[in-house]
């Protein structure tokens, strides 16, 4: 997706009310342009002057027990969000953020499968957002508290009470102790807070942090590892002159709430323009895309090619040699970059064409026992016939009322609608994602790791005049880098996309929704229940 919208409007059946005549709706669209900011242009700035910073890895504080097993004793870990200033950039003034921790992002929890742990969150932010609330968008009317936490686990199979569920807020001075029993496969996964109606700021605002699960089958492959394995957190930021986050508004005084965001200052583990020194040997990297909605197209300015090994939920099958790697807000990367050949060389990250990093490669020669196995990790693929419900999903835009921003829903339905999908423990289902709009979603289920069996394209027209889906053309098969276990999908315009899931694990109340965090926010988010039978 670019980040600029189109405002074409889908208006669906379903919601008549919001049936506009055009004229009122090209009217009302201007209202969810940004308003002119006073932003700083990075692009002014010297290039690779700080190093790369590495986020600390949490550290438990002792053991503790769950209060429903108080013979247990299991490592207990406190993350409090508070207040922390970063320096960005050498020629910058520090940058007021909200972390976990001392910079952003926030510690890496460093987790074992089969290895249960305790988090206990704590919110000891001020009572005072320092980011633009809307107090339209559900969840953050007016008689709620501005400051509100609640952090999830991206990722993680865990019992539905402690998955951080949107309207399980707390504020300031409070904490929550999360149960996190980690039975599931080694994979990159991240947490990040979700509060209702203001998670996009708190994000933006810097409450997140890597988290990896690792385990002995993936020790097993030798891969590059200690020095030579670095987590790249990338997240892109507006910053105001004198370097203060600047998270834009529409020129709506009464519907601040804007569609996406753009920065131009593309941070890694919270520095702009970072450089790293490397050995010429092969590195493993764990690239997340944190943004709140933007899109990385990342390539080696040299043209150099890597190899991914995993995606969101763990290792792929065999490497995939790639030149473009397409992250989604939320999707996460790991790759190899082989060095070898590059002795000498300064390699510039981009994405798109704005520059990202700066790899140094050394020039002296030195020796490598990693490996690159040319198998990793089997991913069994399930066979279509297992799923014994599909169900057919809709991605929703449309034009409000005169006064009001976009509307953005899943399956033509608000947060607050009563739960339609009610898969059964231990089921397997086939979601066919349908999207009229022009944007791409990355479309995200809590609880469950999934495979994606294609993606194919549909008479737009013959659907928007008749709503009668006509399927065109073949399907599409994964994408390269796809074949393995996926948390978040990206659902193309114009397009179905078929993902099958298996909800094993917990039964409970989670939620599914897009990650583009503007529209998860404004109603793109549904709850779902994993239900017992
Ligand atoms: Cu990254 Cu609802 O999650
Ligand atoms: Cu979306």
């Amino acid at each position: 997706m670019t980040s600029r919208r189109t405002f074409l409007k889908q208006c669906s059946s379903l919601a008549s009310g919001l049936l506009l005549a055009r004229a009122v709706a090209l009217e009302a669209m201007s209202h969810d342009m940004p308003a002119a900011a006073n932003t700083l242009n990075v692009s002014g700035l010297p290039t690779f002057v700080d190093p790369l910073p590495l986020p600390m890895v949490a550290k438990p504080s002792g053991l503790r027990s769950l209060p429903s097993s108080p013979k247990t004793k299991l490592p207990y870990y406190r993350l409090a969000a508070r207040p922390v200033d970063v320096k960005v950039h050498r020629d910058l003034k520090t940058t007021p953020f909200w972390s976990y921790g001392p910079s952003v992002p926030g510690p890496t929890l460093e987790l074992r499968s089969g290895e249960e742990v305790l988090v206990e969150w704590a919110n000891e932010l001020p009572e005072q957002h320092f980011l633009p609330i809307d107090y339209r968008l559900h969840g953050a009317d007016h008689g709620n508290p501005q400051v509100r936490t609640v952090s999830h686990l991206h990722g993680a199979r865990v019992p539905a009470d402690s998955d951080g569920y949107p309207e399980d807020w707390f504020t300031p001075g409070n904490s929550r102790l999360y149960h996190y029993p980690n039975q599931q496969d080694a994979a990159t996964l991240w947490y990040h807070d979700h509060a209702m109606g203001i998670n996009r700021l708190n994000v933006y605002a810097g409450l997140f942090g890597a988290a990896f699960i690792r385990d002995s089958f993936e020790d097993n492959l030798n891969l590059p590892s200690g020095a030579y394995e670095v987590p790249l957190v990338i997240f892109d930021r507006l910053l105001t002159p004198d370097a203060k986050l600047y998270y834009p508004v529409s020129a709506n005084p009464h519907a601040p709430w804007v569609a996406d965001v753009a920065g131009d200052a593309i941070l890694v583990n919270g520095k702009l323009f970072p450089y790293r020194d490397v050995d010429p040997r092969k590195h493993r990297f764990r690239v997340l895309n944190t943004s709140n909605s933007r899109f990385l197209h990342l390539t080696l300015q040299n043209g150099l090619a890597f190899h991914q090994i995993g995606s969101d939920q763990g290792l792929l099958p065999a490497p995939v040699p790639l030149k473009l790697l397409t992250l989604g807000p939320a999707e996460r990367a790991d790759i190899v970059i082989d060095f070898s050949d590059s002795r000498g060389e300064h390699i510039v990250l981009k994405t798109d064409a704005i520059t990202v990093m700066q790899f140094r490669v050394g020039s002296n020669k030195v020796t490598d026992n990693s490996s690159l196995p040319a198998q990793l990790r089997p991913v069994p693929r399930y066979p279509e016939s297992e799923a014994t419900n599909t169900r057919l999903l809709t991605l929703d835009e449309y034009q409000g009322k005169a006064d009001e921003s976009l509307v953005l829903l899943l399956n033509n339905s608000y947060w607050h609608d009563p739960i339609t999908e009610k898969p059964a423990l231990n089921s397997t289902e086939i979601w066919t994602f349908l999207n009229p709009t022009d944007d791409t979603h990355p479309i995200h289920l809590h609880a469950v790791r999934f495979q994606i069996l294609d993606r194919q394209r549909y008479d737009a027209w013959t659907y928007d005049t008749k709503k009668e889906l006509r399927l065109l053309g073949a399907k599409i098969p994964p994408y390269a880098g796809e074949e393995g276990w996926k948390d978040v999908v990206r659902v193309a315009p114009k397009m179905v996309t078929r993902i099958i899931v298996r909800f094993e694990g917990y039964s409970g109340r989670y939620v599914w929704h897009c990650h583009t965090l503007e529209h998860e926010d404004n109603e793109m988010m549904r709850p779902y229940e994993i239900v017992k039978v």
